[in-house]
This record gives C-alpha cells, sequence and structure tokens, in this order.
C-alpha cells in the first residue's frame, strides 16, 4: 500500500511517501536557482510522491530570520519557482509549498529591513524571554493577508497546494503554545483560542483560492526552544488544538514528530499521526527518522538505512495516510526506488554531508 497511489482530494499521488520540508538556504535573495529547480526534479523523477518544499518564508515583513531562504514577493522569486514546479510536473509529480513565517526566531538586524524586530504572540520567544515585539491586532491582520496572498501566488505558480508551517516554535506555534501566548483578545487565553491564528489562516486563504488546491497544516509538539515541550498531553486537548483549523478547511494534517514510533499519549501505544487522524478524520502525514537508524535531534551523526516494516504495517492498518521522509531523501534521492524494490543495502546513508549540498 505504502507504494501505491493515494489521492490526496483530487490531487493524484504515485505512492504515499513525501519528501518531508527541509530548508537548504540556497535561494540566494529569495530566489530558487536553477540547481534548487534541478535538486527537487531529481526526486520527483526518482518517484517520489509529493514533494513538499523547504519552508517558504511568508511575504510579511518580520517573516525572515534565516539568509538565503526562498519568497515568494518578487517577480524573479515567483519565476524560479515556476522552474521547480515545471521540472517535478515533467515527471508527473506533485508538490505543495510550505509558508512560513518565522516569528520569535527573527532578531533585529535581519534582513530585509533590519529594524523590524522578531513578532510573537505577547512578545516571549520562550517562557520568561520577552525579546520579541508583542504582536497588535494589525501585524496578525496583514500576517493572515500574506498568508492568503502568497498561497494565491502558489496556485498561480502550478503548485498543487500549500503547507502551513505550525510546527518547531515558529510564529504559528508560538500562538498555540501556552508557554507563549498569554493573550487576551481572541487569539489567545484558552487552547481553542490560541489556535485562533491558524484557523484564521486556513480560512483567509481558503477564500482565496479554488477547491481543488490542497491546504495542509504542519503542527508538532516539540518546539525547537524546548523539545519536551507539549501543546496537549491529552487526546481531548489535542483535538482543541487541531481541531478549529482542521474544520476551518484543511485538507490534511502533518504530525510533525522527531521518532514515529513513540506513542503520544500515556495508555495508547499510538503515535501522534495516529491521534491527529483519529480526532479529525483528515489525512494525515506521519514523519521522524523514517529509515534511519538514529534519530533527528544528532543531525551531525550518521545514520544507516533501516528497514520500513512498520510504516508498512501502519498504513496497511489505516493508522496514517502518508509518510515524510526528510534526511534520508537528502542523502538519497533514490531513497524510495531502492526502498521498493527491496534494495536496502544500496541506500546512501545519510552523514552531516548530505546538508550541504544539493544532491
Ligand atoms: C536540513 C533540514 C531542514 C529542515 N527544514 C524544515 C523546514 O523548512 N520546515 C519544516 O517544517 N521542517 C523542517 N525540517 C524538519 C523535517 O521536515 C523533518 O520533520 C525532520 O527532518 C525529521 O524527519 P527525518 O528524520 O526523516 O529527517 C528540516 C530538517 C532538516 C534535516
Amino acid at each position: 500500500m505504502l507504494f501505491d497511489s493515494y489521492k490526496l482530494k483530487n490531487t493524484l499521488l504515485r505512492n504515499r511517501i513525501v519528501m518531508a520540508p527541509m530548508t537548504r538556504s540556497q535561494s540566494p535573495g529569495g530566489i530558487p536557482t536553477d540547481e534548487v529547480a534541478s535538486y527537487y526534479e531529481r526526486r520527483a523523477k526518482a518517484e517520489v510522491g509529493l514533494i513538499i518544499t523547504e519552508g517558504v518564508e511568508v511575504s510579511h515583513k518580520a517573516s525572515s530570520a534565516y539568509p538565503n531562504v526562498p519568497r515568494l514577493d518578487s517577480s524573479a522569486a515567483r519565476d524560479g519557482w515556476r522552474k521547480v514546479v515545471k521540472g517535478i510536473k515533467k515527471h508527473d509529480g506533485a508538490v505543495i509549498a510550505q509558508l512560513w513565517h518565522c516569528g520569535g526566531f527573527r532578531k533585529t538586524g535581519m534582513g530585509p529591513d533590519p529594524e523590524v524586530p522578531g513578532h510573537t504572540a505577547s512578545g516571549l520567544v520562550r517562557p520568561g524571554k520577552r525579546v520579541a515585539h508583542a504582536m497588535t491586532a494589525e501585524d496578525i491582520n496583514e500576517t493572515i493577508e500574506a498568508f492568503a496572498l502568497d498561497a494565491k501566488r502558489c496556485e498561480e505558480i502550478g503548485f498543487d497546494g500549500v503547507e502551513i508551517h505550525g510546527a518547531h516554535g515558529y510564529l504559528i506555534d508560538n500562538f498555540f503554545w501556552g508557554g507563549t501566548n498569554e493573550r487576551e483578545d481572541l487569539y489567545g487565553g484558552s487552547i481553542e483560542s490560541r489556535s485562533q491564528l491558524a484557523t484564521n489562516i486556513v480560512k483567509a486563504i481558503r477564500s482565496n483560492v479554488s477547491d481543488n488546491f490542497i491546504i495542509g497544516l504542519r503542527f508538532s509538539q516539540w518546539k525547537q526552544q524546548d523539545y519536551e515541550a507539549r501543546l496537549a498531553s491529552t487526546p481531548e486537548n489535542l483535538k482543541k488544538v487541531i481541531g478549529p483549523p482542521a474544520e476551518a478547511g484543511l485538507d490534511y494534517l502533518h504530525s510533525s514528530m522527531r521518532r514515529f514510533w513513540e506513542s503520544e499519549f500515556e495508555g495508547s501505544k499510538e503515535n501522534l499521526a495516529y491521534w491527529t487522524k483519529k480526532l479529525t478524520g483528515l489525512p494525515t502525514i506521519s514523519v521522524g527518522s523514517v529509515g534511519l537508524d538514529s534519530d533527528f535531534i544528532d543531525m551531525s551523526a550518521p545514520a544507516s538505512p533501516a528497514n520500513i516494516d512498520k510504516v508498512i504495517r501502519d498504513i496497511l492498518n489505516s493508522k496514517y495516510d502518508m509518510v515524510a521522509v526528510g534526511r534520508a531523501l537528502l542523502a538519497d534521492h533514490e531513497w524510495v526506488i531502492k526502498m521498493k524494490e527491496g534494495r536496502v543495502k544500496d541506500v546512501i546513508p545519510y552523514t552531516q554531508e548530505a546538508l550541504y549540498k544539493l544532491y
């Protein structure tokens, strides 16, 4: 089943293997280069079912926190993305752009406008550390509009959909997280209110794109600021976090984990993706050290290819619908074909070098 085709909304995927979004920082001036286009094309040609692009900074003054990350707000950047999409479509691949606002990871002095500070829900970048700008209602509205505008641009470019980056401690996750959201307006106060930013972004995108266009949301319990942090410690609370954006018009959810085999809640052995699917009924992507024998935290550690029998079984048992693969696909663009043919020994193992090259 893992290697059979799968229909996500109205887009037919060649199989259920998804390339995880991975920032490559190789797009000077926010413009994806020809090398970036070839890097994605190689993976589409080698049968990756769905490519989720690296995070693309949304067209908001405070979205950026890292150099050479691609954007959408110049015609040169959009032309770069057209080449990426064309290369993927040449091989009947599917591609979704991940839309990203870096929130509190931004510091003053960073481009494009060095005067602009990091923006967060309450000025907090982690619990107790208040060094960012607490967003006003106007800042929030501008941000929502930026997501909606960029989603429309992605549809015009030819992407099959967009994924809202709501994970890993960045802006949307900063709103989700009780440790950093102390707002008392409609964007804070209860678990459901902390989801309001995500919900309003989904609604704004939905009303700006056509019905066929896919909208996904990636979320995580863990944060880069705190690997042990959690948005929800029970399934009931998880439903309060992801239920409202799901109902606002999402087509899938992407449950970001570091180790996909770990249980999420006490008393059950099932992972976050299982609960996400069970609680929302939406197609769900699982992820986290798939096909590797080391986990996501120590990216400098080399990892050998490992078997993916558990993923195959989980999908057969409808525990989740798709699986995203990150580092294994960075190191070996033919990972899907080799796994499908049972050629595990031929897989090029992941090493840190893969982070710096666009193989
Ligand atoms: C180099 C690199 C860049 C990443 N960039 C992003 C990103 O832009 N957006 C995102 O949501 N996750 C990002 N991640 C996390 C991956 O999408 C994925 O969740 C993580 O690598 C775990 O999957 P893996 O164990 O298969 O590598 C990145 C990971 C790596 C290794």
